[in-house]
């Protein structure tokens, strides 16, 4: 909870948004087996390339992905311009490796700004520092120090026109700095650049390690740079901004025919987690080659926004909470003298003990229905009671309860077993806790 105050005003509609929409699609969908098919396969790069160039997903509507976004509840949406394969899906001048020049004659990312701008998500980008077409960007700058200032300024200029031909971009995600360190891309510059044109952006920090290999063998290369964190494919809270990245599938971000998707109800324990833990998560859909989404994620997201619906209120905007003992049954989040239980496991129990609540409650709830339930409070210990024998939610059921005041937890709610002064523990041990 510490952290939640401390985060700057501009950032705190991402704070509270908690839940986007990540979208991997580009050329590389057309072959149906990931963004890094090309990579991954050590495909030919003529070949891939010639394919690339004919590729044309006729049936993009950016206006119908944005209807199905606002209607799953995402507050902020963040697609690919340009992935690791280097094919560009905006009017760039920097090459003509791009969806206007090449066969659909289009600009997505145009039509992507606009469309969910104009439905009230927040815009976001993602953009690729390497590029598998350039040689150059692997030689470097000691290795190919023409061809390393040519890669430099194809990326600034890159950058650029993404930050000055559409309007208002709220955030942006930087991927694959690798093998390249941060001061070698210039990467801190870049970011200084950016903030010029896009004040009110938020960055990722994907962006380099700092210093060089010997420095990082001996310091660790952990970079704090950007905005916020991106754990990938798990949750781990961090004392910043934090978002974790999540595929609505098994493994690749790009479309891949046959994948097996996470359930509805893995995904929005997934997110749960995330606010749980003060964090946001943004979900990967993979759009298929002809521009259309999936419908296994439709369908899922579709499921997860109705729910959102109804409980929203307990995810968005919420702060991290951990005050009592929950993790059998879900996860808790806090707004103001509110707490919410999201119950991602329904055990039958007719009471539910909650220890270590160190504010008065005063009353219980199921969200949805709004029934009431009965509590008791003895000390730091809340019971609800009456609780049915099956959960009334087909998804996740929400319990509401009220306060007098923020509700707090006792040092032992803070101080977890492997948390605190041990000598607390030692004391206890020893049946003499204060
Ligand atoms: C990675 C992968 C990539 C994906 C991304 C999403 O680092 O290289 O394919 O775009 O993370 O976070």
């Amino acid at each position: 909870m510490s952290f939640y105050m401390k985060v700057p005003e501009k950032f705190r509609w991402f704070r509270d948004a908690k839940y986007g929409v990540f979208i991997h699609w580009g050329a590389y969908s057309l072959f149906e087996r990931g963004e890094q098919v090309l990579f991954r396969e050590h495909m030919d790069q003529r070949e891939y390339e010639e394919k690339a160039r004919a590729w044309n997903p006729a049936k993009f509507d950016a206006d119908e992905w944005a209807d199905v976004f606002v209607r799953s509840g995402f507050k902020y949406a963040c697609l690919t311009t340009r992935h690791h394969d280097g094919y560009c899906l905006w009017d760039t001048k920097t090459t003509d490796y791009n969806s206007v020049c090449q066969a659909p004659g289009r600009d997505f990312v145009a039509e992507y700004t606009q469309a969910i701008r104009k439905r009230g998500l927040k815009v976001g980008l993602y953009y690729s520092w390497c590029d598998w077409r350039k040689p150059e960007y692997y030689e470097g700058p000691e290795g190919n120090p023409q061809g390393w200032e040519c890669v430099k300024t194809y990326i600034r200029r890159q950058i650029n026109e993404l930050m000055t031909q559409y309007g208002k971009i709220d955030y942006l995600f930087f991927d694959g700095t690798w093998p390249r360190y941060a001061d070698e891309i210039g990467t801190v510059e870049i970011v200084e650049e950016i903030r010029k044109l896009q004040p009110g952006i938020i960055i990722n920090n994907r962006l380099g390690y700092r210093g060089n290999q010997e420095e990082i063998d001996k310091f660790g290369g952990l970079s704090d740079e950007g905005d916020f964190g991106t754990p990938e494919q798990n949750v781990f809270p961090q004392d910043k901004l934090w978002e974790s990245c999540q595929t609505a599938t098994w493994r690749w971000w790009g479309y891949t025919k046959n994948e097996r998707y996470k359930s509805s109800a893995e995904i929005l324990k997934l997110l749960c987690e995330c606010v749980s833990k003060g964090g946001n998560m943004i979900l990967n859909v993979g759009p298929k080659p002809d521009g259309t989404l999936p419908d296994e994620f439709v369908s899922r997201s579709l499921r997860i926004g109705k729910w959102l619906d109804t409980y929203g209120e307990a995810v968005y905007g919420a702060e991290d909470g951990d005050l009592t003992e929950f993790a059998t049954c879900g996860y808790q989040t806090i707004k103001g003298s509110t707490m919410y239980l999201i119950f991602n496991i329904w055990n039958g129990c007719s009471t539910l003990r909650l220890p270590d609540m160190a504010s008065e409650a005063v009353s219980a709830q199921f969200m949805g229905s709004g029934k009431e339930l009965p509590i008791e409070q003895k000390g730091n210990v809340l019971w609800i009671r009456e609780l049915p024998k099956e959960p009334q939610e087909e998804l996740f059921p929400v319990i509401k309860l009220e306060f007098k005041e923020k509700p707090r937890t006792t040092v032992w709610g803070a101080q977890r077993q492997w948390q605190g002064d041990p000598q607390r523990f030692a004391d206890w041990a020893r049946g003499q806790e204060k």
